[in-house]
This record gives C-alpha cells, structure tokens and sequence, in this order.
C-alpha cells in the first residue's frame, strides 16, 4: 500500500536521506528504527509531504504522490501521528476529533468509536487540549489519527515522555488497530513492546537504511540493537 524508493530529503544544504526505501502492505505493521537524529522524523516528513523530497518516489498503491501537498497525501488514506502531538490547545478534545473526521467507504472510525478505543478521552471531551495530561494528547493525537479512517497509520514517538502504563494502553490500542486489518508504520525507542506486534523493521543510520527484517529475524540479530540502537 506503500512503497518508498530511494526517498531524499534535505534542510537547505544539509542533506538528511541518502535514499530510503520502505514497503508497507495493507495489513502489516513496519516499524522504523534508529538512534536520534538519525532520519526517522525526516523520513516521514517527506513521505507526507510536509518537506519536499529532494530524490525518489512515495507511491500509496502504486500511485505516485511524491511532493504533493501535505492534505492531498492523507487524501489517499494516510494518518499521521506526528512528533510532538501537535494537537490543537484551544479547541476541546471533541471539537479535535471532529475537526479532523473524514468519512470515508469502509468509515469505522467516528465520535463514538474513538471513544471506545480511549474511554478518557470522553470524560475529558469538553477540557481544551492544553487542559489535559500528556498521556491524554497522545490518545487525542491517536483518535485524531483515526477520525481520518486512515488505511495507513504512522506513529511518530506516540509513547515519548509517558507513564509505563499509558504506553501498554497505547500499545494494546496499536495492536487492536492492526487486528481491524489497518497498516501502521511506527517510530518508537521502544523495540521489545513493538515486537510483540510488529511484523517488519526497518533501521535506520544516518539518512539510509542499515538493516530490515522481520520480528523473528531481529529476535535472532542481537547485533543489530547494539550496533544501530543502543546509544
Ligand atoms: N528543521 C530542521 N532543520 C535542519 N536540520 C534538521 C531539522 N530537523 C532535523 N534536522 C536534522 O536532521 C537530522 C535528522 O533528524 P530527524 O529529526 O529526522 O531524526 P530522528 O531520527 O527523528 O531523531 P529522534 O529520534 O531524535 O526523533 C538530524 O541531524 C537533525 O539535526
Ligand atoms: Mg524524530
């Protein structure tokens, strides 16, 4: 569903991607790797057109969108989690979700349906999106994620500075995602709880990609986590 070649990307004269690529099929979960600074975030900058690629394609089922503009990208059915939530402070928690709700053929995600996945967030759906706890945000920027009925999730960080069990929760709603047969490609430091559902890894070192296999392959390359994760 989405395939990634040779992806180049810079800050003015400072090149970050050397030419990354990444297949995502529907279905599959593909997480990406890597120590700080290493490209994640870049990465899927210019997968969602939110920096111009300097090189190589993003195609969404076989349909070449590279560069376009950042709302035509999620028009194809691309959901971003982005780094920092990025969430809206002055609108309520439900005024953030319905801001962003695009219904769609298969819609399944609505009002309701977040608020299933993330009780919390209905008790909290009439405080400002400055008035609620940092574990919260992140459901908010999830469900905010979904209102869109993305076919593709991407994760950027979403467990960055919580609590242990916040993480889980958010972990068991990625896993429940999966199981609904959505993609989701996700950024996270933490490897040992991504594995537990992810089927592919793809890491990352310095704008290229160093290694990529599957969950088993990682499990039985002890190696890769020292040399491309542990700082
Ligand atoms: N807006 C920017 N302008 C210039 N350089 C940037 C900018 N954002 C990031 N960089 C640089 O690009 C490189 C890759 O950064 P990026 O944010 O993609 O890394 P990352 O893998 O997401 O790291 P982290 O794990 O810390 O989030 C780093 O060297 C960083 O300093
Ligand atoms: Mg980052």
């Amino acid at each position: 569903m989405l395939q990634v070649e040779g992806l180049e990307a810079a800050y003015g004269e400072s090149r970050i991607l050397f030419g990354i690529d990444i297949a995502v099929t529907a279905g599959e979960v593909v997480t990406l790797l890597g120590r700080n600074g290493m490209g994640k975030t870049t990465t899927i900058r210019a997968i969602f057109g939110l920096l111009k690629p300097t090189g190589g394609q993003v195609l969404v089922d076989g349909e070449d969108v590279t560069g376009k503009e950042p709302h035509l990208i999620a028009r194809h059915g691309l959901g971003l989690v982005p780094e920092g939530r990025q969430i809206f402070p002055t609108l309520t928690v439900e005024e953030n979700l319905v801001a962003t709700h695009r219904a769609s053929a298969t819609s399944r995600w609505d009002l309701a349906a977040v608020y299933g996945l993330f009780p919390r967030l209905k008790e909290r759906r009439r405080n400002h999106g400055d008035q609620i706890s940092g574990g919260e945000q992140q459901m908010l920027a999830i469900g905010r994620a979904l209102m869109t009925n993305p076919r593709l999730v991407v994760l950027d960080e979403a467990t960055e500075g919580l609590a242990p069990l916040i993480r889980e929760e958010i972990w068991s709603c990625l896993a429940a995602i999966k199981n609904e047969g959505a993609a989701i490609l996700v950024i996270d430091k933490n490897v040992e709880a991504l594995s537990r559902f992810a089927d592919r890894h793809v890491v990352i070192e310095k704008g290229r990609v160093a290694w990529t296999g599957t969950t088993e392959e990682l499990r039985a390359s002890p190696d890769v986590k020292d040399r491309f994760l542990h700082v």
